[in-house]
C-alpha cells in the first residue's frame, strides 16, 4: 500500500513538473484539517442539519434568524480562527514554483488566499464580507457583533453572507473565469471535492473533454473516479499534498543540477 501511494504521488508529481498550465478544483475536504467539518459523509454539517432548511436562500429569506442561530453563526466561530494547512500551503508552493495558475475552490474559508495563492475563484462565493439586505453596503464578518441575531446594518437591514446559497446562481463571472480555467489547463488537480454539486462538480469534466488530465486525492472514491478522472491518490489532502509538494521540489532541483 505504501508503495504504490509513493509511486502514484511521484507519478502525480512528475506530471505537475511536466504540464503547462494546471488548474485546482478544491472542496471541503480541503479544509477538514484545518477543522471546517465537511458536508457531506461522517461528522458532515449535513449529518446534523437538512441543508434545505438551513443552506436554502428561501429559508433565509423566510427566517434570517434561525438560519444565522443554526449555522451562520458556528460557520463564523470556525471561519475566524480557521489556519490553512499543508494542502492549502503546498498548493501555493505550487503557483509559486509557476505550477499552478488557477484554484477554483467551492469553499467559502479564505485559506486559499491566506496561504498565498494569488488566483482563486470563489465558485460559492466568501463568508468574509456580509452585505446589507436593505441599503446593499458591506461589512466584514469578522467585525459583526453576533451577540444580536441576526446581525443588523445601522439601516436597520438584515446582514447576509456573501455566500452562495442553494436554489441561487452562481455569479456569472465567477462560472465564466471557472470554465475558462478548466478549459485551458493541461492537468486539473481535484482537492477534497465530493463531486456531487453541480455546476461546480462539470468543471473536471470540461477539463477532461477539452484534453486535461483529471487527478483526484481524496481518501473516498467520487462519481469522478475512474471516468474523469485517470488517477486517485487515496489519503488526507494536507498529508497527501505536502508529499506531493517535496516531490515536485525534489524533481526540479535534480533538473537544476
Ligand atoms: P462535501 O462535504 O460534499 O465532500 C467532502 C469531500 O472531501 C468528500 O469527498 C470526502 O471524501 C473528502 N474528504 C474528507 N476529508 C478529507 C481530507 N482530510 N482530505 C481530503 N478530502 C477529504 O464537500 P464539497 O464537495 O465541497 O455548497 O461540497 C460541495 C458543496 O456542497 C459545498 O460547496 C456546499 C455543499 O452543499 C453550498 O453550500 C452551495
Amino acid at each position: 500500500m505504501e508503495d504504490r501511494q509513493l509511486n502514484l504521488i511521484n507519478k502525480v508529481a512528475e506530471s505537475l513538473v511536466a504540464a503547462k498550465h494546471v488548474v485546482a478544483l478544491t472542496g471541503a475536504g480541503i479544509s477538514v484539517e484545518s477543522g471546517i467539518p465537511p458536508f457531506r459523509g461522517k461528522g458532515g454539517l449535513w449529518e446534523k442539519f437538512d441543508p434545505m432548511e438551513v443552506a436554502h436562500i428561501n429559508s433565509f429569506m423566510k427566517n434570517p434568524e434561525k438560519v444565522w442561530r443554526l449555522l451562520i453563526s458556528e460557520m463564523k466561530d470556525l471561519l475566524v480562527s480557521a489556519k490553512p494547512n499543508p494542502a492549502h500551503l503546498g498548493l501555493a508552493r505550487l503557483e509559486e514554483l509557476g505550477i499552478l495558475k488557477t484554484v477554483i475552490t467551492q469553499n467559502i474559508d479564505g485559506l486559499h488566499q491566506m496561504a498565498g495563492n494569488r488566483d482563486v475563484v470563489e465558485f460559492h462565493g466568501s463568508f468574509a464580507w456580509l452585505q446589507c439586505l436593505d441599503c446593499g453596503c458591506r461589512e466584514q464578518t469578522v467585525d459583526i457583533d453576533t451577540s444580536q441575531m441576526p446581525p443588523k446594518c445601522s439601516c436597520g437591514g438584515i446582514y447576509r453572507p456573501e455566500c452562495v446559497f442553494f436554489g441561487e446562481m452562481i455569479p456569472p463571472k465567477d462560472l465564466d473565469r471557472s470554465q475558462i480555467a478548466a478549459s485551458t489547463c493541461d492537468l486539473m488537480l481535484v482537492v477534497g471535492c465530493s463531486a456531487v454539486v453541480q455546476p461546480a462538480a462539470f468543471m473536471p469534466v470540461i477539463a477532461k473533454q477539452s484534453g486535461a488530465t483529471v487527478i483526484e486525492i481524496n481518501p473516498e472514491p467520487t462519481p469522478l473516479t475512474g471516468t474523469t478522472s485517470t488517477l486517485l491518490v487515496q489519503g488526507k489532502a494536507g498529508k497527501i499534498m505536502k508529499k506531493i509538494t517535496a516531490q515536485v521540489e525534489r524533481i526540479i532541483a535534480d533538473k537544476q543540477n
